[in-house]
């Protein structure tokens, strides 16, 4: 089939916008080389399927894409969050966590409540009462309801409406979490940033592969592998040592070998004792490879057009203005109720949106050597601009504070650090021509407050030097040959990147401690359902 160009022509047809239910008059059309338009949006013939029960943010839709009348009978689901009994009136607000949104629901006779509490599950069938309020256009006076799953009467539902750190929530409540607003906009924002990136790889001719999750080797030669052992074998299950991956860089190396362009979204692993906000045993890495990048601007270049893209079509698309929305909520909430023994460390509305300002500054991202970066950071000390409690040196891996501080104090905003001392980097990286091996051609991406939110480089494509450094960082060559001898049969220059997926997700949702933004974090000592 021909590629679509793509172009927009006027229509008449509305399109769904999340944003507080507004209506976009544009639609996006393809046209075929053949001359035909498509809409992007025209559906798959299918035969007559049953459709799902609706969701809110789908019934939300309906209600306003069809502009239906007060009246119509619709039926609904979701879990109730707040009742609440007047004289005449009861309102009931359910949830149902496809979108932020509360339903209300009204009964007219408030004794039709009484056997309702919060968290109990139920479907609801009633009638379309518009309102004049754009971010909550309807309710519904409710007909009759059928619960689907009670709640025990004898003990207080564990998500009180309040507000609730998400420290408290990560720890008494590891499951039924994901029914708090905080929660829920995490989750939505992941799901819908996997789209966004998975897209703009797809527009740029990237295939998406799925490396292997046990491996024979150390890829990072940084000794923080799990082991993998079968209960039931007393001697190696795979004939060798199994480990969990703790990057798939380099059997993503041997697809780019072939497919040219690659990448993955996939679970990495690592024996990291670092109990910090930062840092998780079990995290989900975006890891690229590109065949034919013989600079590291090409690599850099491919991280800033991804972030950037994905970016502004996330904000486009309304998911920022959720993640703010929430956040307003949340303020309010806590200073109402108070915060209890909150360890989180508050993250404002106002420094999301400094964040993703500086994401989205005009000006392409500062690009600095770690050499610069380090006189930067001795400077600053020296003039009493920063205070660190242990000061940069070169030939020392840059400190978390030190990349907070460059990130957040020298280029607010995003920044890449190049070529570091070969020695604090991995076996496989290509030295820097001209340096005699002193550094290799590498980055780090560091983002205000957060530190290192990237790391990616040339690779060695050459095979008795890929052999020469193996050696002299002495790493398990046995383990390596296939990886090495990648560099046998028409070996390319390539590059590539990981990008820690948590990390991004945490920074960009304002939540501070990474494992409240994957659902069951794991780290040392905890390994909680
Ligand atoms: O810098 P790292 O260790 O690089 C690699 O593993 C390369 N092999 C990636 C590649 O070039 N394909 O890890 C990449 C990123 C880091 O920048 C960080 O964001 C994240 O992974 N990361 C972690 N995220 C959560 N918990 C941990 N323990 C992490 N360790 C690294
Ligand atoms: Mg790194």
């Amino acid at each position: 089939m021909s590629r679509p160009i793509v172009s927009r022509i006027p229509s008449t047809k509305l399109l769904y916008c999340p944003r507080q239910f507004r209506w976009s008059q544009r639609l996006v059309y393809f046209k075929h080389a053949s001359g035909r338009y498509s809409s992007s949006k025209s559906p798959v013939p299918l035969p007559v399927l049953a459709p799902l029960p609706p969701t809110l943010k789908q019934k939300a839709a309906e209600v306003v894409y069809s502009d239906l009348p007060s009246g119509t009978t619709v039926t609904v689901n979701g879990w109730i969050r707040t009742i609440r009994k007047h004289k005449k009136y009861a309102f009931v607000n359910i949830l149902d966590g496809s979108h932020d949104k509360v339903l209300q629901l009204v009964f007219n006779d408030p004794d039709r409540v009484n056997d309702l509490r919060v968290g109990v599950s139920l479907t609801v069938t009633g009638t379309i009462q518009r309102r004049q309020i754009p971010a909550d256009p309807y309710e519904i006076l409710v007909e009759s309801y059928n619960v689907l799953g009670s709640v025990p009467e004898d003990e207080p539902y564990p998500l009180q409406n309040k507000y609730l750190s998400q420290d408290y929530l990560r720890r008494e409540l590891p499951t039924i979490r994901f029914r708090s607003l905080s929660s829920g906009v995490a989750m939505r924002f992941r799901s819908r940033a996997v789209s966004e990136l998975a897209r703009y790889f797809d527009e740029n001719e990237f295939i998406q592969t799925h490396p292997p999750l046990i491996t024979s080797s150390d890829c990072e030669g940084a000794g923080e592998v799990f082991t993998v052992v079968s209960e039931s074998s007393e001697t190696p299950f795979f004939g060798k040592q199994g480990y969990l991956t703790v990057s798939t860089q380099l059997h993503l190396e041997a697809l780019m070998m072939g497919l040219s362009r690659v990448w993955t979204l996939s679970p990495a692993f690592r024996a990291e004792k670092s109990i910090t906000s930062r840092h998780l045993s079990e995290f989900w890495m975006l890891e690229a490879e590109v065949a034919f990048a013989d600079r590291l601007e090409h690599i850099m270049s491919l991280v800033e057009g991804l972030l950037r893209t994905a970016l502004t079509r996330l904000k486009e698309s309304g998911a920022l203005e959720s993640v703010l929305s929430v956040k307003t909520y949340l303020e309010g909430q806590k200073s109402q109720d108070g915060h209890g023994e909150d360890k989180d460390q508050e993250i404002t509305r106002a420094q999301v949106l400094q964040r993703w300002d500086g994401m989205l500054q005009n000006a392409p991202w500062k690009r600095i050597t770690y050499k610069r970066a380090v006189e930067v950071l001795k400077q600053a000390e020296k003039e009493g601009k920063a205070r660190f409690e242990s000061s940069a040196e070169y030939g020392d891996n840059l400190k978390s504070e030190h990349e907070k501080w460059l990130a957040s104090q020298y280029a607010q905003g995003p920044m890449f650090v190049t070529q570091y001392p070969s020695q604090l980097k991995p076996f496989y990286m290509l030295p820097t021509p001209g340096s005699c091996g002193g550094t290799v051609e590498c980055f780090d991406l560091l983002v205000p407050d957060l530190g290192e939110l990237v790391g990616g480089s040339l690779r060695e494509f050459d095979y008795t030097r890929l052999k020469a450094s193996i050696e002299r960082t002495g790493v398990d060559a046995g383990d390596l040959e296939w990886y090495a001898e990648l560099r046998k049969w028409g070996s390319v220059p390539h590059g590539g990147f990981g990008m820690g997926f948590e990390r991004l997700i945490c920074y960009l949702v304002g939540i501070y401690n990474i494992r409240d933004v994957i659902a069951f974090p794991r780290w040392v000592d905890h390994c909680v359902c």
